[in-house]
């Protein structure tokens, strides 16, 4: 067992640190109160590699592993989870998949793009009434011999309205249920293509969530990926990756609050003494830190295990579960702290408290963890 980490591994933690201080924090408050998308930072992060880590440098990738990955993501979202969450959604929910089971053609046409930041992807599953029960889809990919036919809607997608290459997740098959589903690669430009509404949400708002509307629009059957019928495998196959990114966001999400709320501590006041020298704070930190601490160890460990090409379904799904609600409770607490200040943008933790919410929803919420972390060990699938 080895707790160092490699030179390489520092070098890019480091780098995500200086440019998430140096550039992400110049304009957050504003980015977040407006909901503005952040145009410039995405083309800095596209330059840096950040949105394709992981991908082989074959396909314009940065070539590097999930352990790399997670110090990237907490790094950027101990500042910007808004910028974190399109660096997730592009490297796990898009490039993963593409690279895993893409055809030699689609990874010459769309990965490369993808991982080298020239365009964003998104990742279509969710519909208004198949969200956790994604089983349940409506958007349909009718066979028409050398294309699909798709129609639907897909609600809260993140990149929604600024990707160019999107991941569509439909059922051809109903009668075959979950094993009738397929994926499919759909450009932009697409004729029948529609980005909806753009949500107005409680955190993560510089983010670009949308809803997409599909209508009659003609899929070749080159872009589908993987056998008919492969599409829900690769869905939970993708989201096993994508919630160790969203884990390592919760985590950053924490762990920056923590580290706010304890520089805080030390030139705070009352009662003729910093406020870390009374214990009441003194205890919430220590709470803090070793929970932070936990969360880190047992995302470090799936990427760890995900590196080592050994089942990672599981402890990914436990890091997620247990990172988002250390995040929620951390930046809780980092308000707390802050006291008044805490209530208002200008000290930051309000944001972060906002933005931890969404990791207990989104790419599975806690419950539909527990129902993975549940199946798997009645499985014998452990950790
Ligand atoms: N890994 C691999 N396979 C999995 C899996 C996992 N984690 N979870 C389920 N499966 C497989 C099962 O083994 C089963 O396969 P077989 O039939 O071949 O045995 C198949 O999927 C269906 O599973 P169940 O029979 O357990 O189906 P279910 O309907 O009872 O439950 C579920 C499935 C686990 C709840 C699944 O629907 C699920 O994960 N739901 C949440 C979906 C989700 O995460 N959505 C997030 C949207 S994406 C997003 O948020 C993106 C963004 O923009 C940030």
């Amino acid at each position: 067992m080895d707790f160092q980490f490699t030179e390489e591994q520092l070098m890019i933690r480091d780098m995500a640190r200086n440019f998430a201080q140096n550039v992400l924090k110049q304009g957050v408050i504003e980015r977040d109160r407006d909901m503005i998308y952040p145009t410039d930072e995405v083309k800095q992060m596209a330059e840096l590699g950040f949105l394709g880590m992981m991908v082989d440098p074959q396909y314009n990738g940065g070539g590097m592993d999930t352990i790399s990955y997670v110090l990237a993501m907490e790094e950027l979202s101990k500042v910007d989870a808004s910028c974190s969450v399109i660096v997730s959604v592009n490297n796990s929910l898009v490039c993963w998949g593409l690279e895993k089971y893409g055809t030699e053609a689609q990874k010459e046409k769309y990965l490369k793009r993808l991982a080298s930041g020239e365009c964003l992807g998104a990742f279509a599953l969710s519909e208004p009434e198949a969200g956790s029960d994604a089983t349940s889809q409506r958007t349909t990919a009718e066979d028409k011999g050398d294309y699909y036919l798709l129609n639907g809607i897909k609600n809260w997608i993140t990149n929604g309205g600024k990707a160019e290459i999107y991941l569509v997740i439909a059922q051809t098959h109903p009668e075959k249920r979950h094993k009738g589903i397929n994926v499919l690669i759909v450009e932009r430009d697409s004729p029948g293509f529609e980005v909806g509404v753009k949500e107005d949400k409680l955190g993560i708002r510089a983010s670009d969530t949308h809803s997409l509307i599909f209508t009659d629009v003609k899929v070749p059957k080159e872009n589908r990926i993987g056998d008919d019928g492969f599409g829900f495998t690769f869905a939970m196959n993708t989201l096993n990756g994508g919630r160790i990114g969203i884990a390592a966001q919760a985590l950053g999400i924490a762990s920056g609050a923590y580290e706010l709320a304890l520089a805080y501590s030390k030139v705070r006041k009352a009662f003729g003494t910093e406020i870390c020298n009374h214990q009441a704070i003194q205890f919430k930190l220590a709470d803090m830190a070793t929970e932070i601490e936990a969360a880190r160890l047992m995302i470090l460990k799936a990427a760890y295990l995900k590196d080592q090409g050994e089942d990672f379904s599981t402890l990914a799904a436990m890091a997620k579960s247990f990172a988002s609600d250390v995040a929620m409770k951390t930046t809780i607490e980092a308000v707390q702290i802050h006291g008044g200040y805490g209530y208002v943008k200008e000290y930051h933790v309000e944001r972060l408290m906002r933005d931890a919410k969404i990791t207990q929803i989104y790419e599975g919420t806690t419950e539909v963890q527990k129902i993975v972390v549940s199946r798997n060990l009645l499985k014998g699938i452990t950790v």
